[in-house]
């Protein structure tokens, strides 16, 4: 049952200063969520909350670093005082540090696991009582299509992987109280995470997209955007039969 409409819903979103976690932030709100724009700094957040602002929507810039438990308990807590207590998290927050195994260092592999997957974690642990609570409530966590190997990110596609795992026992836990968990897993998506990844390798970011947009069968790359969209059904009340999922947003089969 349906405790809440959806105007009173409130979602967090991290990492969403930019790229994909800003535009799913923007799509929420314009579905009527009212969005905490959470990420390393406060600041970086302001042009995403003033947009969704203009455009007639509720946010709110909330410093937070997904890895550090203090943080992630004050954020929430701010949240829930200044917007409404969070009934959808979407775990966007993400960095990469590839390297060949065989070049990786310790801190690569721990910092690639402390965001994706502690601080996965630790937002789902501090958001679920409030969906429990309310009997409704959707966790959405970003894969990659990463997770099935990618050369150079032997920390970043086990990470990937592991939140696989990670929605599915979610959805096992906490579905019996109308709470839904899923996956998406994008492939080659505009942004400055992946011009980063041109940069690192020699290529210019136009001469990087040309050549990933010829391995993809839809034939162009991603824009947030198409990530977004995905996230809005996973939120919806649509999508409550739907659980446990994992949906390969990369413009085809595999990556
Ligand atoms: P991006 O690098 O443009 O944005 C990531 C955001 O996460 C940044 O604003 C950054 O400040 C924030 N962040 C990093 N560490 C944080 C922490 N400890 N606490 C809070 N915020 C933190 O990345 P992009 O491309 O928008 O990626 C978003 C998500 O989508 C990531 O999880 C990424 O792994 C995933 N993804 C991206 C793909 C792509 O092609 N761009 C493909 C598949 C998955």
């Amino acid at each position: 049952m349906t405790t809440a409409t959806t105007t009173s819903r409130t979602a967090v979103v991290t990492g969403a200063a930019r790229g994909i976690g800003a535009s799913i932030a923007r799509r929420l709100a314009a579905d009527g969520l009212a969005v905490a724009v959470a990420d390393l700094e406060e600041s970086a957040c302001y042009s995403v909350v003033e947009e969704i602002q203009a455009a007639g929507g509720r946010a709110l810039a909330v410093r937070v670093d997904v890895r550090d438990e203090d943080a992630v308990h004050d954020a929430i807590e701010r949240i829930v005082s200044e917007l409404g207590e969070p009934t959808v998290l979407v775990n966007n927050a993400g960095i990469i540090r590839d390297n060949l195994l065989f070049r990786m260092t310790v801190e690569e592999w721990d910092a690639v696991m402390d965001v994706h997957l502690r601080g996965s974690f630790l937002m789902a642990r501090a958001t679920q009582g409030f969906m429990t609570k309310a009997g409704w409530g959707r966790i959405v966590n970003l894969s990659s299509t990463s997770a099935l190997g990618n050369r150079g990110q032997v920390n970043y596609s086990a990470a990937k992987a592991g939140l696989q795992g990670f929605t599915k026992t979610l959805a096992l836990e906490l579905g019996k109280f109308g709470v839904t968990a899923n996956a998406i897993a994008p492939g080659f998506i505009e942004t400055d995470m992946t011009a980063a990844t041109a940069a690192r390798i020699g290529l210019s970011f136009e001469e990087f997209k040309t050549a990933a947009a010829e391995e993809i069968p839809v034939g162009r790359v991603g824009v947030p955007e198409d990530v977004a969209n995905a996230v809005s059904f996973f939120v919806s009340d649509r999508a409550g039969f739907v659980s446990g999922q994992v949906l390969y947003v990369a413009g085809g089969p595999k990556a």
